[in-house]
C-alpha cells in the first residue's frame, strides 16, 4: 500500500535520467506466494547530467541482494527508493534478486495472480513492484526474459518478442526464454504464466513477411475468441494500407485475464487484455460488446508504433500516444463501419461520451490540460481529457491538414523520431512541418494552446442574411472560462466545419468575400483569434447556418438558432452528425425549460411531430434513428445547468420519455416490426442498427404498457427475451422489462441467471443491467445494495465491482443523488474499502462526486460531507488522496 504523502510531480521539472539501463535481463523463479527475480543491468553513466547516485524505483519488494560488477556494494532506502553511491565506472553491470508476492497483490498492478494464472500489469508505474529500477518511460532498453516454473500450473510461459528456447527443468518445471529486439521503456514489459490455449493465425502482410497472430485464453473460451482475431487482421492490415505502418514482430500475440483494472495494455508483442474486449459469441456478448473489441484490439495494436516504437519523454506526455493512439482507433472503427450513415453514427457515439465524461471533467475540480502540467498519482490521469479530448486534438490538425497531409505529418514522424521517447510538442512540429502551407503550421503556437490550456472553449456564432446584398455575414466569437488557477486563456484553434442550407433545406454554394466563385457546400473556416467575421456572397437566400459540423471542435456552440432553424436542420442538414444534433438541441431546450417551471413538462406537438418524422423517413438508417429518438441523458444534461437537482431532472425527463411512448405507439409499433433481423447473427452495423431500433421500440412498448396497464407488450418481451437467438435481442427484452418495472422482469432475471451463472461476462451485464434500470421510488438503490450481497457479487474483481457500483454513479444519477444522502454515504463506504484492495479502482470510483458543486441543496452540502468524511481518513492510497482532495477543495 502507498503512502498518502502529497508528493507533487511538475512537467517543468523534467531532467533526463542520470542513468541509462541499456539491457536487462530477467529470470523468475514464479510462484504465486513467492516470486523470485533476478535481474541483471547493464547501465552506463548519462555523462551529460551531473554526476548523482544511482536512485531507483521499488515499491513493495523484498530485496536478497545487490551486485555492483559482481561485487556486493552498500546501498540505502531513502524517499522509498534504493539509492546506491556512484560507482566508478562509467558502465557497470547491476545485479539484484529479490522477490515479490503475486497472490497478495490485489491492486493488479505489477506482478499478480488472477484465477490460477500470474499476469503483470506495469504501465504506468508498476515495474517497481517488480524489480528495483528507473522506472521511467524516457529509459529504453532491451530485454531478454527467462520464465521458470512448474509446468502443470503454467503450461504457457509468455513474454515480449521472440522465443528463443524452451524445455524441461526438474521437479516438474519447465522453462522459456524471450527476447525482444526493440528497445523499450519498463512499462512495456510484460510476462503470462498460466494455464491458457490460444488461437493461431498466420498472415503474410503486404510487405511479404509472415508472422503468427494469437489469441491466449483459458480452455473452454476458444470459441468466443474469432471477432477478436478477426479485428486483429483488419487493424493489421487498415494500419498498413492507411499509414504504411507494417507490424515489426515475428509473433504478436493477446492474452485475456479475468482480473485488470482497464481495457487492455499495449506491451510489446504481448498485449494483456480484459477478458470483456477478447470473448465474444453471438450468445454471449452484444453488438456493443463486438464494437467494443473491434476499437480495444484496434487501439493496443495500433499503439505498436504510436506508443512502443515512438514513446513518451515523461508521463505528462500521456496524450502523445493516447490522444494519437485514440484518433486511430476511432478512424479504423469508422473505415470498417463502412457506409456514411455507419460513420456518422460512430462519429456521434463518440461525441456523446466525450460529452459526457470529458465536458464534465473538464468544469470540474480534476480539469487539466490534454497535457498535464502537475500529478501526484499518474494513474489519475488516464482521463477522458488525454484520451478522448486528446484524440479531438489529433482531429483538428486532421481537419487543418486533410487526410493525405496528415499521412505524411506522420510519415515524418517516424522519420524523425522511430525509437525514442518524446513529446507533443514534437509531434505537432511534425505534423506541421509535413504540412508548410498549411493553416497548421502559420498558426502552431496558437494551436498548441490545446495542449496547454484546460476546459471547453465556448464557441459563439450570429448569423445576419441581407437580402438587398445576398450576403451571409457569420460572426464567431471564443471564450473559454477562467477554472481555478487558469484565467486569462487565448484563443484557441478552431476549424469550424460550415453549410449554409436555405430555409427549405437546399445545400447553398459557399463563396466568401473577395473568392471569385463558389467552392461547394461544406467548408471549413479556421479560427485563430477570439473573434472573427467571415462574410459569404451571393446568398441567394435566407438561410440556416449549419455548424461545427462533424464536431469539428470539442467545443460548446451556441449558435442562437431558433426551434424553427433547428427544425431545418433536422430535416435537411447534409451533415448526419448535425441532423442528430439539431434534434438533440430541441429536446435539450425543451428539458432546461421543464427544469426552470413547476408545471409538470410537456413535449410540444412540433418536436412529437419531428420525431415522428425521424421514425416514418425510409431514407434514414435504423442506427441513426435509434440515436435520434433517445433523449439527451441525465448525464449531459446535467453538465448543462447549473445547481442541478438531479431528482427533477429525471422526473422531467421520464415523463417526456413516457409522452414519446404514447403519441408515437403506432409509429414504435411499425419499427419493432420492420426491425426484424432474420439473417443469421453479425455484429455489422446494418445489422446491430436494425436491432438497436428493434429493442429501443420494444421498450418504449412496454413502457407504454406500464402506463395503460397492457399486457401484451409485456407478454411479448418476455417470449422475445426466451426465445432470442443472441445477447443484443434477449438483453434488450430484458432491459425492456426490468426499465418499466414490469411483473415478468423478476421472472426473466431468475431464468437469465440461470441460464448464464457460468459465464463471467454476462453476471456482469445481469448486475450492470438491474444497476442501471431508471430509478423509482428507491427501488433501484435499494436493490443494488441488496445485490451487493449476492452470491456472485464481489469487489476483488474490476469487471464485476464496476458492474454495480459504476452503474449506480455513473450510470444512474436519480438512483445516486437522493435527497436522504443514503447513495453518498454508499459511496464513501465503498470508496474506502475499495481503496484498500485496489487504489486505482478506488480513485475511479472515488470521481463519482467530483461535480458536486453543481448539485442544488440538499444534495450539495450532503455530497460535500461525504467527501469530507473520507478525506479523514489518514492512510488514503495517493491515488484516491489526490481525487478526494481535489474534490473537497471544489
Ligand atoms: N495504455 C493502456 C491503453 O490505453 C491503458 C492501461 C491499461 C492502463 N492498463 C492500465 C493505464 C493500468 C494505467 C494503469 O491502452
Ligand atoms: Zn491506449
Amino acid at each position: 500500500m502507498r503512502e498518502g504523502t502529497a508528493n507533487i510531480v511538475r512537467r517543468e521539472d523534467y531532467l533526463a535520467p542520470a542513468y541509462w539501463i541499456r539491457t536487462v535481463d530477467l529470470t523468475f523463479d514464479l510462484d504465486a506466494a513467492k516470486t523470485i527475480v533476478a535481474s541483471k543491468l547493464f547501465i552506463e553513466r548519462n555523462l551529460e547530467q551531473m554526476e548523482q547516485p544511482l536512485r531507483l524505483h521499488g515499491e513493495d519488494l523484498n530485496l536478497l541482494r545487490v551486485l555492483v560488477d559482481g561485487q556486493s556494494v552498500s546501498f540505502r532506502h531513502e524517499d522509498g527508493m534504493l539509492v546506491i553511491d556512484a560507482p566508478q565506472q562509467s558502465a557497470f553491470t547491476l545485479e539484484i534478486r529479490n522477490t515479490v508476492a503475486p497472490e497478495k497483490n490485489t491492486q493488479l498492478s505489477g506482478l499478480y495472480a488472477s484465477g490460477s494464472g500470474l499476469f503483470t500489469q506495469c504501465e504506468a508505474e508498476g515495474f517497481r513492484r517488480i524489480t528495483y529500477f528507473l522506472d521511467r518511460p524516457d529509459v529504453m532498453a532491451v530485454y531478454t526474459v527467462t520464465l521458470r516454473g512448474d509446468k502443470q500450473k503454467y503450461p504457457v510461459l509468455l513474454s515480449n518478442g521472440n522465443l528463443l528456447e524452451q524445455g524441461d527443468l526438474d521437479n516438474g518445471r519447465h522453462f522459456a526464454k524471450w527476447h525482444d529486439p526493440f528497445r523499450k521503456p519498463s512499462y512495456l514489459f510484460a510476462l503470462v504464466a498460466a494455464d491458457l490455449v490460444a488461437r493461431e493465425q498466420r498472415v503474410r502482410s503486404r510487405s511479404g513477411r509472415d508472422h503468427l497472430l494469437q489469441v491466449f485464453v483459458k480452455r473452454g473460451d476458444l470459441e468466443k475468441t474469432e471477432h477478436a482475431m478477426n479485428s486483429l487482421v483488419a487493424s493489421m492490415i487498415w494500419d498498413e494500407h492507411r499509414f504504411n505502418l507494417p507490424l515489426d514482430l515475428e509473433r504478436f500475440m493477446i492474452v485475456a485475464v479475468d482480473d485488470f483494472n482497464m481495457g487492455a495494455m499495449e506491451n510489446k508483442g504481448l498485449n494483456i487484455f480484459n477478458t470483456k474486449y477478447v470473448l465474444a459469441s453471438a450468445a454471449t456478448a452484444t453488438d456493443a460488446d463486438f464494437d467494443g473489441i473491434e476499437s480495444v484490439v484496434g487501439h493496443e495494436y495500433f499503439h505498436n508504433w504510436t506508443g512502443n516504437r515512438i514513446t513518451c519523454q515523461d508521463w505528462f506526455q500521456l496524450s502523445l500516444k493516447e490522444g494519437l493512439t485514440v484518433f486511430r482507433d476511432q478512424e479504423f472503427s469508422m473505415d470498417m463501419a463502412g457506409s456514411a450513415s455507419a460513420r456518422a453514427v460512430r462519429r456521434i457515439g463518440d461525441v456523446r461520451s466525450l460529452r459526457e465524461r470529458q465536458f464534465p471533467e473538464d468544469a470540474g475540480p480534476m480539469s487539466h490540460p490534454v497535457r498535464p502540467d502537475a500529478y501526484q498519482a499518474i494513474d489519475n490521469f488516464y482521463t477522458a481529457t488525454v484520451y478522448e479530448k486528446g484524440s479531438e486534438v489529433v482531429r483538428v490538425i486532421h481537419t487543418l491538414v486533410g487526410q493525405q497531409g496528415f499521412a505524411a505529418g506522420m510519415a515524418l514522424y517516424f522519420q524523425r523520431h522511430d525509437g525514442f521517447a518524446v513529446t507533443c510538442d514534437d509531434f505537432a512540429q511534425a505534423m506541421a512541418d509535413a504540412n508548410p502551407y498549411s493553416p497548421l503550421a502559420h498558426n502552431l503556437d496558437v494551436f498548441k494552446r490545446w495542449y496547454s490550456q484546460a476546459g471547453t472553449p465556448r464557441l459563439t456564432a450570429r448569423g445576419e442574411y441581407n437580402a438587398a446584398n445576398a450576403t451571409f455575414t457569420l460572426y464567431l466569437s471564443q471564450h473559454n472560462p477562467a477554472l481555478p488557477g487558469q484565467n486569462d486563456k487565448l484563443p484557441q484553434l478552431l476549424p469550424v466545419a460550415v453549410g449554409l442550407l436555405a430555409r427549405d433545406g437546399t445545400a447553398l454554394p459557399l463563396q466568401l468575400a473577395g473568392e471569385d466563385h463558389a467552392v461547394g457546400t461544406d467548408r471549413v473556416l479556421v479560427m485563430t483569434e477570439a473573434q472573427h467575421t467571415f462574410t459569404f456572397v451571393n446568398v441567394q437566400a435566407d438561410c440556416v447556418p449549419s455548424l461545427l459540423r462533424g464536431f469539428s471542435a470539442p467545443v460548446v456552440l451556441d449558435d442562437g438558432l431558433t426551434d424553427a432553424d433547428l427544425l431545418v436542420l433536422m430535416a435537411h442538414d447534409t451533415d448526419a452528425f448535425n441532423r442528430w444534433e439539431a434534434g438533440q438541441r430541441l429536446a435539450l431546450n425543451r428539458i432546461r425549460a421543464a427544469l426552470n417551471s413547476d408545471a409538470p413538462a410537456a413535449l410540444d406537438d412540433a418536436f412529437i411531430e419531428a420525431m415522428r418524422a425521424v421514425l416514418n423517413d425510409t431514407r434514414l438508417d435504423p442506427a441513426f434513428k435509434e440515436l435520434a429518438l433517445l433523449l439527451p441523458s441525465e448525464v449531459y444534461v446535467a453538465d448543462q445547468v447549473t445547481g442541478i437537482d438531479p431528482q427533477r431532472l429525471h422526473s422531467v425527463r421520464e415523463a417526456m420519455v413516457d409522452q414519446l411512448a404514447t403519441a408515437l405507439h403506432a409509429e414504435w409499433e411499425a419499427a419493432f416490426a420492420a426491425n426484424q433481423v432474420r439473417a443469421g447473427y453479425k455484429p455489422d452495423a446494418v445489422q446491430s442498427g436494425q436491432r438497436a431500433l428493434a429493442n429501443l421500440a420494444l421498450t418504449m412498448l412496454v413502457r407504454h404498457a406500464s402506463l395503460t396497464g397492457d399486457t401484451v407488450w409485456p407478454g411479448r418481451a418476455y417470449q422475445r427475451f426466451k426465445d432470442a437467438s443472441n445477447m443484443t435481442d434477449r438483453l434488450g427484452a430484458l432491459e425492456a422489462l426490468v426499465n418499466s418495472h414490469s411483473e415478468l422482469a423478476q421472472p426473466a432475471l431468475d431464468r437469465f441467471h440461470a441460464l448464464f451463472r457460468h459465464e463471467a461476462l454476462v453476471l456482469d451485464k445481469f448486475f450492470m443491467l438491474q444497476g442501471r434500470a431508471p430509478e423509482k421510488d428507491g427501488r433501484v438503490f435499494a436493490r443494488i445494495k441488496q445485490l451487493m450481497q449476492h452470491p456472485d457479487f464481489t469487489l476483488t474483481n474490476p469487471n464485476r465491482a464496476r458492474s454495480l457500483l459504476f452503474a449506480l454513479t455513473a450510470g444512474n444519477p436519480a438512483a445516486f443523488h437522493r435527497t436522504d444522502a443514503a447513495g453518498y454515504v454508499f459511496w464513501a463506504d465503498m470508496v474506502i474499502t475499495l481503496d484498500t484492495l485496489n487504489p486505482q479502482l478506488a480513485s475511479r470510483f472515488a470521481r463519482a462526486l467530483d461535480r458536486w458543486t453543481n448539485l442544488a441543496e440538499p444534495y450539495r452540502s450532503a455530497a460535500r460531507e461525504a467527501i469530507a468524511r473520507v478525506s479523514a481518513k489518514a492512510d488514503l492510497s495517493s491515488d484516491t488522496r489526490e481525487i478526494i482532495d481535489r474534490a473537497l477543495a471544489g
